[in-house]
């Protein structure tokens, strides 16, 4: 027992070690200073030395001498750089082929380039007049990190091309990553080839780059001067004659059904290769259709990594312990005995709510099978009942809020005529303290204001020390009082200082975003702030309790309508909104518009000729444009298609908008 105590320990204490590598190294945004740090790691190598039988490739030990710098300019991507949605099952894929057909409005057999996902990390290298002149890393998506010398050591990374068709300028992505032979000669340094890749390529000197043997695969391109392509797999090609190396195994296979076969198939081979592949990237084949089908916010509806199973372990449920979100969500979360899967030690894993902790039956003292699958929070798939103790008693879930005391319920959904599975604290506002924090580590989180240095741990710290307990006290912080904790010093400060500052300038979008009322995520923020036209409009509109406003933007319904009334009935709530628009600097996000349809509003009735609503309202918003699902004197143009509905025609005429047919639309997009 003694020994299961100190293993349990050791590796509590591993992972939390490697929590902060992450935030030091992946995100730059360190919790605790180099010295806790510093105490931390001599803590677990004591405890190695004095218990011989503690190992694990985590260890600090195994991965000393080895500190990349973070100090690299940054640089502001000019084709952002996204992720890729994720299907895990046959299912998630057959949707993704759903959506995708909806959307363009066809019934046929779609081609897709199939490529392995390698799982190392991306890197986009520019090239003007066939000379590399940069190359960047991912970072946020948005803004990278100049890494060129070290990206200049890799040897399938050209630095001139000679080919006479060549684009003028032109951004080249792809992955970069370490063969897993090579990985075995410095294993005993890093916990993954991954690991070994990321911090090889964070070098500051590109001397030590240069020691670990990189590879780079190209796959898809950024900013392009002009795209003559018509399918991703003639790039593909054209990327091997240019000199670029490219996955051997890339392949272009049409259906569902073909993909799902050479899943499988891929999948037996995958420990046979000499990468690692945590999946397979599909991207629709034919260029012209990418176009069409665009982004979403965070990934292109054009692609989708398909993941091979995830890897699992088995280990105890040490606890439940109740989470509340900002919406008041209780979120169960297993606490278990730190197990190893895959690379990672895991502790937590969450239980989604109190329905499925009812359907599998999981108990306090269960041996549970947990999964994990890249990014993805670890989740519990079963319950080993023959290892369950007699007197195990089944989980009660609580009926009160464990914060703030307060009545919890589920909702009942008016469109599903069903109960929410979800249990919510009622006590909103700001009353409930657990919501309270939860909302203001939303409100500097990266989409909202994006407050670097007030990550969740000191948002949590200012709270105790009660230097913040409304989101707008960020910006009336008592830096003498911060200057003095511990942790804490002129210079993080001044960083500090000068974050806040720059978030003080946020878009109409983020703003909304970042208020966190439930229902309004990004994209909804999106359409509302595109709508209504400034800070001052949309705070009118809730003064006034105009809701129906948001009634005639194409998008919103009646969910996200009841939400911001139910939100802004609180008076609180609507200081919070009025006094933070007096602090900050909100921007219009029409302001940088200038497609065709600037400020201009669309409605649709009746069905469209060869594409679908979505792809309409799609080229609509592409050319800064609105769409409206109702008609007012807002409205600009009511296009008709076939067996329109008489009454809206009537309407909009009555109202002077201009009835136009599919065709005038497409004149007026050119
Ligand atoms: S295309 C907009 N193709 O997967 C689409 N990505 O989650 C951009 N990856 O950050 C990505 N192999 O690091 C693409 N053949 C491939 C890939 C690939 C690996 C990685 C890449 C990206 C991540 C997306």
């Amino acid at each position: 027992m003694e020994k299961k105590k100190i293993e349990k320990e050791y590796l509590l204490k591993l992972n939390l070690l490697n929590k902060h590598n992450n935030l030091y190294y992946d995100k730059s945004k360190p919790q605790i200073s180099d010295s806790k740090y510093d105490k931390l790691k001599a803590e677990i190598q004591n405890l190695e030395k004095k218990f011989k039988f503690l190992n694990n490739i985590n260890s600090p030990s195994k991965t000393v001498g080895f500190k990349p710098s973070k100090i690299f300019e940054k640089y502001k991507h000019k084709v952002q750089m996204l992720s890729l949605s994720n299907a895990f099952d046959y299912e998630d894929l057959r949707n993704f082929e759903k959506k995708i057909l909806n959307f363009l409005n066809k019934n046929t057999e779609l081609q897709y380039s199939v490529e392995p996902k390698i799982d190392g990390v991306s890197a986009s290298l520019t090239y003007r007049n066939k000379e590399l002149v940069h190359g960047v890393s991912r970072g946020d998506g948005k803004i990278g990190e100049i890494i060129t010398d070290n990206l200049k050591t890799i040897n399938d990374i050209p630095l001139k091309i000679s080919s006479s068709n060549f684009p003028k300028e032109i951004e080249i992505r792809g992955e970069v990553f370490i063969k897993k032979k090579d990985f075995l000669r410095i294993k005993d340094n890093f916990a993954n080839p991954r690991n070994a890749a990321s911090g090889s390529l964070r070098q500051k000197d590109p001397q030590q780059t240069k020691k670990i043997p990189l590879n780079f695969i190209a796959y898809t391109f950024g900013f392009i001067e002009k795209n003559y392509f018509i399918y991703q797999s003639d790039f593909l090609k054209e990327l091997k004659n240019w000199g670029f190396k490219t996955n051997l195994d890339n392949k272009v296979l049409s259906g569902i059904t073909n993909l799902i076969e050479f899943h499988k198939k891929f999948e037996e081979r995958r420990f046979d290769l000499d990468y690692d592949v945590d999946g397979l990237v599909y991207k629709i084949n034919e260029i012209n259709l990418q176009n069409r089908l665009g982004f979403t916010s965070n990934a292109p509806r054009w692609a989708i990594a398909h993941k091979f199973s995830a890897d699992n372990a088995n280990t105890r449920v040490l606890n439940i312990e109740i989470q509340v979100g900002r919406t008041g969500a209780l979120t169960p979360v297993a606490k278990v005995e730190p197990v190893n899967i895959g690379g990672v030690v895991v502790s937590n894993a969450t239980l989604h709510n109190e329905e499925e902790i009812k359907r599998k039956d999981i108990r306090i003292g269960d041996i549970v099978k947990i999964e994990r699958a890249g990014d993805v929070i670890p989740h519990v798939i079963e319950v080993d009942k023959i290892k369950r103790d007699k007197n195990s008693k089944e989980f009660q879930f609580p009926l009160k809020c464990p914060f703030c005391g307060s009545e919890t319920i589920k909702e009942f959904n008016k469109t599903t005529k069903k109960y929410d599975a979800v249990r919510r604290c009622m006590n909103s506002k700001f009353l409930c303290e657990k919501i309270a924090i939860e909302k203001i580590k939303h409100f500097v989180s990266k989409e909202a204001l994006n407050i670097d240095g007030l990550g969740k741990k000191v948002v949590e710290k200012f709270w105790d020390l009660r230097l913040i307990k409304m989101p707008q006290d960020i910006f009336r912080l008592d830096y003498n009082k911060i200057k003095n904790l511990e942790g804490w010093g002129q210079t993080s400060v001044n960083n500090l200082k000068s974050s806040i500052e720059k978030s003080k300038k946020v878009t109409l979008q983020k703003f909304v975003y970042s208020i966190g009322i439930r229902h309004i995520g990004i994209e909804n923020a999106k359409i509302i702030s595109e709508n209504v036209k400034n800070i001052s409009e949309f705070i009118k509109i809730i003064k006034n309790k105009k809701y129906d406003y948001f009634l005639n933007i194409d998008g919103i319904g009646e969910t996200q309508i009841n939400s911001l009334r139910h939100f802004f009935s609180y008076e609180l709530n609507f200081k919070i909104m009025f006094e933070l628009s007096r602090i900050l600097n909100i921007v219009s996000d029409n302001s940088n518009r200038s497609g065709k349809l600037k400020n201009k509003t669309f409605m649709f009735t009746g069905k469209l000729d060869g594409i679908s609503r979505a792809e309409a309202k799609s080229m609509i918003e592409k050319n800064s444009g609105n769409t409206m699902s109702n008609i007012s004197k807002n409205l600009d143009f009511l296009v008709i298609g076939e067996n329109p509905t008489k009454r809206k025609i009537e309407q909009a005429k009555k109202l002077n908008i201009k009835v136009i047919k599919q065709r005038e639309l497409y004149k007026l997009l050119n």
